[in-house]
Order: C-alpha cells, then sequence, then structure tokens
C-alpha cells in the first residue's frame, strides 16, 4: 500500500469523541457511530500493514486507538482464513464495520440454562456495519466467511475493550472469563500533523 491515509482515522476518533461528549444515549451512539464507521471502513487505504497481518493460529486484535478516557476503542480484527470466535458476550456497546472481506455473525440467546442460535446467520459484506450491546443483542459467535483469505474489520467499542472482563460460552450454557487485551505493544500515530493532509480527488 502507498503511504496509509491515517488521517481517516484521526478524523474518526475526533468526531466520535464529539459525539460522546453530547450524548450519552446508546441508541444515539450506535446510530451517529455507526454512520461514522460506514465512512470509515467505505475507504481501504488507511489502516498500516502492521495492524493487518494474520497469525495462523488465531484472529487477531490490533488496537489502533483508545479514548483517553477510556469512554471508546477502536481495534482491527483480522481473521486468518477460516478462523472464528468461540461464542462470547462484549457487556459494552460495539460496532463492527467490515473493512476487507466479509464476515459471518450468529446471534445466540439463552434458553434456560442453554444457549441456542437466534435468528439466522447474518452475512456482513465490506462496507457494512453491525451493532452488538446488551440492549440490542450481546452474545454472538463470528467466522471469516472466507477459508482462502484473510477478511478484516473495524471494531468500536464503549470501554477499553481489551481491559473489559468479558465471558465466552459453550452451547450447554457454561460461561469461561476473559479478557481479550491486544496484540500489539506500539499504535499507530494518529497525532503527526506535521504532514499536510492529503487532498481528496474526486473520481
Ligand atoms: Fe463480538
Amino acid at each position: 500500500m502507498s503511504e496509509p491515509r491515517l488521517h481517516r482515522l484521526t478524523d474518526f476518533v475526533t468526531t466520535l469523541a464529539a459525539v460522546l461528549d453530547r450524548t450519552s444515549d446508546e441508541a444515539k451512539i450506535l446510530e451517529d457511530g455507526g454512520r461514522l464507521l460506514a465512512g470509515l471502513v467505505a475507504h481501504d487505504d488507511w489502516l498500516p500493514d502492521a495492524y493487518a497481518q494474520p497469525d495462523p493460529v488465531r484472529y487477531q486484535q490490533y488496537l489502533l486507538h483508545c479514548d483517553s478516557r477510556e469512554r471508546f476503542s477502536v481495534v482491527s480484527f483480522v481473521w486468518g482464513p477460516g478462523q472464528a470466535t468461540p461464542i462470547h458476550d462484549h457487556t459494552v456497546w460495539g460496532l463492527i464495520g467490515v473493512l476487507r472481506g466479509s464476515e459471518l455473525s450468529q446471534s445466540y440467546a439463552r434458553h434456560g440454562d442453554a444457549f441456542a442460535a437466534a435468528g439466522p446467520v447474518h452475512r456482513l459484506e465490506q462496507g457494512q456495519i453491525e451493532a452488538v450491546s446488551p440492549r440490542v443483542g450481546d452474545v454472538h459467535r463470528v467466522t471469516n466467511a472466507f477459508d482462502d483469505r484473510v477478511s478484516i474489520s473495524i471494531h468500536v467499542y464503549g470501554a477499553n475493550i481489551g481491559a473489559v472482563r468479558r465471558a465466552t460460552y459453550d452451547r450447554e450454557g457454561r460461561s469461561k472469563p476473559f479478557v481479550s487485551g491486544y496484540a500489539n505493544a506500539t499504535l499507530p500515530n494518529l497525532w503527526d500533523r506535521s504532514r499536510p493532509t492529503p487532498v481528496e480527488i474526486a473520481p
């Protein structure tokens, strides 16, 4: 990739922070944040290659930015061919936007002690957005839709998600606590303002 257009991500995080300054209403955050995320994933020219690397064993979660008050975090979620999550929850609001490839999401609902698939598998194509939260549905299992190539989605969560205590579930409803952490030790530099923002040229 030529020089990544990182300013897109800088603009996204500053605009989302302004949304959170204005409202704490989750529905409004998901609506406005979803629109902003759709704008971000509409272009696949800004994610540096270091945060787009798959791992042969398991999917990767690279922290791209964390709000200084930990009101939100932005993560690139990189799927190797055929990789999948366990059934898991989030406990906070989240937005998922597909940057590259596509993914399959199956929602789950608790029935008594067990979890059962709720509704059909939802295929999320490049550019599409999905929301999760305890209010709108928080438990799902996600799979790379491709078993021969990488998919990447950009996730935004209403907390520093790598530090949130969450749970995975088996189909019998047994839960296992986990904290996801992050795959990276260094973050992209969103704050070097010394270089001019590239001018958009209309196609
Ligand atoms: Fe998830």
